[in-house]
């Protein structure tokens, strides 16, 4: 069932039917739809393009239909080209000919461009809701499991942190993530709904009372990019794949930190699974699955940019491709943050084997040669002195604070008794800037 077909002598053949049909797919657009054509109604009564009473049938009607969605006696199906299609043709079935006015001084590309940008505004504010979700899952870890950990370069143990520090990269990152989506929705917060099919209407209408009404902070100023302008979707997106970009490196972190290896952590056996073969084993899917996601969400993104890349101005049937990738890629870095925010709240740390791996992996090195620079050693002097030091316990198999101060004074004549306070590592974590590390 069409909107059009008076230009038409014969119909679409059914697999093009098929193949051009958006409605399931952008089905999940209703409310954002009835919510465009409200304030489109209300709109033109203002503008004397309907009468008063038309209004009230219109709006009377559409409630109904939004009314029915939601309460399911109108499932959301049938042949029809797309949600705007089916919102109005139900219009006009439950209303008669003044349904055939909604369309009025309106296009279905300004259409489906209100009804995404209203789509993407509430979603974009459920992401940052999100994130803040799961900033105050690690916050709340890191607070009652801040213990010292080793932190990493190349990974490989490289010098004391705590776990809070650890945590606490992550809180920035996602802190930022959430800062970059507040400033997609900042931009991305303007009205589309009167640009009608790309150059406007000759109607006298008032593209101000639907900017007001569906809370858009202004409306567009060229018409041409209004229907067009896809850019807050990608945008959206490449934000999204920076939250996964995160999420998998925490995925990663975690995945390495319950293995038998590390035994850092353990997975609560709720968001594990285990083997058909193996007895003995947990295997950390959902932090793997977040990982694996990340490259469907990266696709989305470089599919609609590949899409978009040869259109020419304004609206191209192409642009129908936004919405499948788009609504992937939100489905897919919501769940993800859930799952992430859960996943971190039922872990448990085990702190033993934290403080094991500092001891095993001479993660004060590089405080014995603060040392002795603070002895008047030069540092690269110091450097090549704790080198020596390191080769020696590791032949001794001993860390360098079990050392005796007879052992450590061959090494140098500036270590004393005052080196063991120096290089403790719960000691280590206050001196000098470290001391300034935000943790959480
Ligand atoms: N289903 C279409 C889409 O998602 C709606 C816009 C259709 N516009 C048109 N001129 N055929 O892009």
């Amino acid at each position: 069932m069409k909107l059009w077909g008076g230009r038409f002598s014969s119909r679409a053949d059914e697999i093009m039917e098929q193949f051009n049909t958006s409605l399931p797919v952008d089905y999940r657009l209703y409310q954002e739809d009835i919510a465009g054509s409200l304030a489109h109604v209300t709109m033109l009564v203002y503008s004397d393009l309907l009468t008063p009473e038309e209004g009230e049938v219109l709006v009377e009607g559409l409630e109904s239909i939004l009314r029915d969605i939601e309460t399911g006696d109108l499932l959301i199906e049938g042949d029809y080209e797309d949600i705007h299609s089916f919102v109005e043709m139900h219009l006009t079935e439950r209303v008669g000919e003044t349904g055939k006015k909604l369309h009025t001084a309106r296009s279905r590309n300004d259409q489906v461009a209100v009804d995404m940008r209203l789509y993407a505004k509430n979603k974009a504010v459920e992401v940052m809701d999100s994130l803040q979700a799961l900033i105050d899952s690690l916050l709340a870890k890191a607070k009652t499991n801040n213990v010292i950990m080793p932190g990493y370069t190349h990974l490989q143990r490289a010098q004391v942190v705590t776990f809070g520090h650890h945590l606490g990269a992550y809180v920035q990152m996602f802190m930022r993530d959430q800062k970059r989506v507040g400033n997609a929705l900042e931009l991305l917060d303007e009205n589309p709904l009167g640009c009608g099919a790309l150059a406007g209407t000759t109607h006298t209408i008032d593209r101000n009372v639907t900017t007001e009404l569906l809370r858009f902070a202004k409306p567009v100023d060229n018409f041409l990019d209004g229907v067009s302008d896809r850019d807050y979707m990608l945008e959206l997106m490449s934000n999204f794949s920076i939250i996964m970009m995160h999420l998998s490196r925490l995925s990663e972190e975690l995945i390495l930190w319950s293995s038998q290896e590390f035994k850092f952590i353990t997975m609560a056996d709720a968001y594990s699974t285990g083997s058909s073969i193996m007895p003995q084993k947990k295997n950390p899917d959902a932090a793997e699955l977040i990982r694996g996601k990340t490259g469907r969400v990266y696709g989305s993104l470089f599919a609609l940019l590949t899409t978009l890349k040869g259109l020419p101005l304004t609206y191209n049937k192409d642009m129908q491709e936004d919405k499948e990738q788009f609504f992937d890629a939100l489905d897919t870095v919501l769940d993800c943050m859930e799952i992430m925010s859960k996943m971190i709240d039922t872990l448990t740390v085990n702190a033993d084997n934290m403080k094991a791996a500092i001891k095993a992996g001479f993660l004060n090195a590089t405080e014995v040669a603060d040392y002795l620079v603070s002895k008047g050693t030069a540092f690269r002097n110091a450097h090549e002195i704790v080198g020596k030091i390191i080769i020696h316990c590791e032949k001794e198999k001993k860390a360098i604070e079990d050392l005796t101060i007879q052992e450590l004074a061959t090494f140098s004549p500036d270590i004393a008794d005052d080196i063991y306070a120096y290089i403790d590592y719960e000691n280590i974590l206050t001196k000098g800037n470290k001391g300034l590390m935000k943790e959480i």
